[in-house]
């Protein structure tokens, strides 16, 4: 049995990129593992926040793990915030990370270049990411691409611990699919699809209503020549819908080529935004109802409580390893 941990920030509405390259794996490793899924609402304000969308994000999301099939009585279902050693963990780690290795970090590159004000944050995110990973002795992390050079700093930064202070942590190894672990945007397919993309045809969401999948599959960017064909470098954009069309179907990419020899972009498109629909409604329907129930309190109220216990127990061995607090004399 492993032990497999992953999390999602809250920090918008989710993409399909977020679902195909992790929520839609997670079901599946719950009845060979022990399976950890947080909502990290303390990453999501590395960057400012609406503080009412937050909070409505985090329900939501919640909520979205449940109607992927997220089952309660197999895994631990948390928020980030409501396990307090998260925090206290990511400190120990921080000082345990060096400010140059941070700053070499892909997502904090893109996401302070060329911006003021870039919080303290969103330099110490990955800490906080090792944390929530190493406070359970994770061996597996399911993620999309774009999460494995985090994960290869959390070994590094958890090697490191254990080599100066005492051998506590284990070293945990990404876990990314063979396709669909970076979806394109809709609107430029050399960049990945992200919650945050200020241009909302780049981006399918996962609450998106059918007519709205369809207009932004629609649009999508391709190219003049008219072939579909799978060639990422000079044909990204064609490549990506061929991507989605088989991570929402069960055909391979050389099926789905082989089936539409001849046939036009505008036809594909269709047929494209039909089984992302199609796929979409069911999931769609349990959100809703699990949204509004009060079950998903319960549920979250009782996956803190689980993940603290665990938690603790590794935060304390940490500290003891490092010498924080104080000689007993007191037996
Ligand atoms: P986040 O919230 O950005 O993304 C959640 C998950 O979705 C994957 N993903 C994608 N996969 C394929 N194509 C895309 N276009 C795409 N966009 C996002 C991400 O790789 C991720 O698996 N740092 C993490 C959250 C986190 C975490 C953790 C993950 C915090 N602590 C501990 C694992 C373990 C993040 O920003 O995810």
């Amino acid at each position: 049995m492993g032990i497999i941990f992953s999390g999602i920030q809250p920090s918008g509405s989710l993409t399909i990129g977020n679902f195909v390259g992790a929520l839609r794996r997670f079901p599946e490793l719950q009845n060979e593992n022990k399976c950890y899924f947080c909502i990290v609402d303390e990453h999501a304000i590395t960057v400012t926040q609406d503080r009412l969308k937050l909070r409505d994000n985090i329900r939501s999301l919640a909520a979205l793990y449940l109607a992927a099939g997220i089952d309660p009585e197999k895994s631990t279902l948390f928020i980030q915030s409501e396990v307090s050693a998260h925090t206290q963990m990511a400190w120990i780690l921080q000082c345990n990370s060096y400010i140059g290795e941070l700053e070499r970090m892909t997502q904090f590159k893109d996401k302070s270049e060329g911006k003021e004000g870039v919080s303290a944050g969103l330099l110490t995110y990955p800490p906080l990411m090792a944390s929530d990973i190493l406070l359970y002795n994770t061996t597996l992390v399911p993620v999309g691409d774009d999460q494995k050079q985090h994960i290869e700093l959390t070994r590094n930064i958890a090697e490191r611990f254990n080599r100066k202070y005492n051998d506590i942590f284990t070293l945990p190894e990404p876990h990314i699919p063979e396709h669909g672990a970076r979806i394109m945007s809709l609107q430029d397919p050399t960049r990945k699809m992200s919650k945050s993309d200020e241009n909302l045809k780049a981006t399918i969401f996962l609450l998106d209503e059918p007519k709205q999948i369809e207009k932004k599959i629609k649009s999508a960017v391709t190219d003049s020549e008219g072939i579909i064909e799978y060639d990422k470098e000079n044909k990204p954009g064609i490549s990506n819908l061929l991507t989605i069309y088989s991570s929402f179907s069960n055909s391979s990419i050389n099926q789905i080529v082989e089936e539409y020899q001849g046939k036009n972009y505008g036809t594909f498109k269709q047929d494209l935004a039909d089984v992302v629909v199609n796929s979409l409604t069911p999931l769609q329907e349990r959100y809703q109802k699990m949204y509004q129930s009060e079950e998903l309190d319960d549920i979250l109220d009782r996956g803190a409580e689980e993940a603290s216990q665990v938690a603790n127990k590794m935060l304390k061995k940490a500290k003891k390893a490092m010498g924080l607090g104080r000689v007993h004399l007191k037996r």
